[in-house]
């Protein structure tokens, strides 16, 4: 338990379903009043009905995190109704999946408005306040395991994920040079059985969009954290002002040993075993 978080408040983007739900109802049992912004309002309601109906303070608020005129909204929202925030999540995302070349323009736009806009955004509409009332804070972006790799027809999703480590990275470094006391954390989950590869958006309408959503969707059921087990870890990392907050450790870890052996050996992208059962 932190202590300079109970009676704080913490904002939480995508924090209608998954691990952004489980995010707010654990900050909500560590006594912080919480803000669920969601695209979905109706689940963004239920989630905030069900904390104050167990006692917390909660307000939803409906929230694209593509459009930063919503992000300066929610702000304004946040501030108004609880005060300072103490702790922001930049949860929200989408997955996107097919080939490349055959994925619409619209459709590429609208997973790096999301994913990475969405993020730098709502960064540009808390931090201000965040910075000038001195006090200690907590913001932390939601990368991925992908963040360290590389996987084929996931390639929207995998490149903007890559876009949340360096931004989180250089954030970090900003609020050094600064020296305000607002410690930046880069989550990355590994697998988490939520909902996300059943909403993913097919670039393509071929059969790799359609197997590739199935044999993940199936992964994460059977071999996912609950989003609440997701949560509670990730809430300690964050907490314990860790930079990288993994879910799964010793599988980030293997895979930053690969991606650094990879870097310095002379390699080239190639397929593992893994992905090739994904074609
Ligand atoms: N589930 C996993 O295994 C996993 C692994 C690595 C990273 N992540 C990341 O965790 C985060 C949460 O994913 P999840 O698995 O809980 O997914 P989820 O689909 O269960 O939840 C995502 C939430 O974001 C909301 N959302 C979508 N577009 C939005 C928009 N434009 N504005 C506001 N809200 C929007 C959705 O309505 C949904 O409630 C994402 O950033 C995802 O990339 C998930």
């Amino acid at each position: 338990m932190n202590d300079e978080w109970n009676g704080g408040v913490a904002v939480v983007t995508g924090a209608g379903s998954g691990i952004g739900e489980g995010i707010a109802r654990a900050a909500a049992s560590r006594g912080m009043k919480v803000v669920i912004a969601d695209i979905a309002v109706d689940r963004a309601e239920a989630v905030a009905r069900s904390i104050r109906a167990a006692g917390g303070s909660a307000l939803a608020v409906a929230t694209d995190v593509s459009d930063a005129t919503a992000l300066d909204r929610l702000a304004d929202r946040a501030y108004d109704a609880f005060g300072h925030v103490t702790l922001l999540v930049n949860n929200a995302g989408i997955e996107m999946l097919g080939h490349v070349w055959n994925i619409p323009a619209e459709t590429w736009n609208k997973t790096i408005a999301i994913n990475v806009l969405g993020v730098i955004q709502s960064v540009r509409a808390f931090a201000p306040r965040m910075i000038s009332a001195g006090k200690r804070g907590w913001i932390a972006n939601v990368g991925s395991i992908g963040s360290l790799g590389m996987m084929p027809i996931q390639t929207p999703y995998m490149v903007s994920k890559h876009a949340i480590l360096s931004f989180s990275e250089c954030l970090a470094l900003e609020m050094e040079m600064i020296g305000a006391p607002i410690s930046i954390s880069c989550v990355l989950p590994g697998p988490v059985a939520t909902r996300i590869f059943d909403d993913a958006v097919e670039g393509d309408e071929g059969k790799a969009s359609g197997k590739h959503r199935a044999i993940m969707a199936d992964m994460l059921r059977t071999h996912g954290l609950t989003p609440d087990e997701a949560a509670e870890i990730i809430l300690d990392g964050i907490a314990a002002g860790q930079f990288w907050v993994p879910t799964h450790p010793e599988l980030t870890e293997a895979m930053a040993r690969t991606r650094a052996e990879y870097l310095i050996g002379d390699h080239r992208p190639h397929l593992t075993e893994d992905s090739r059962t994904l074609l």
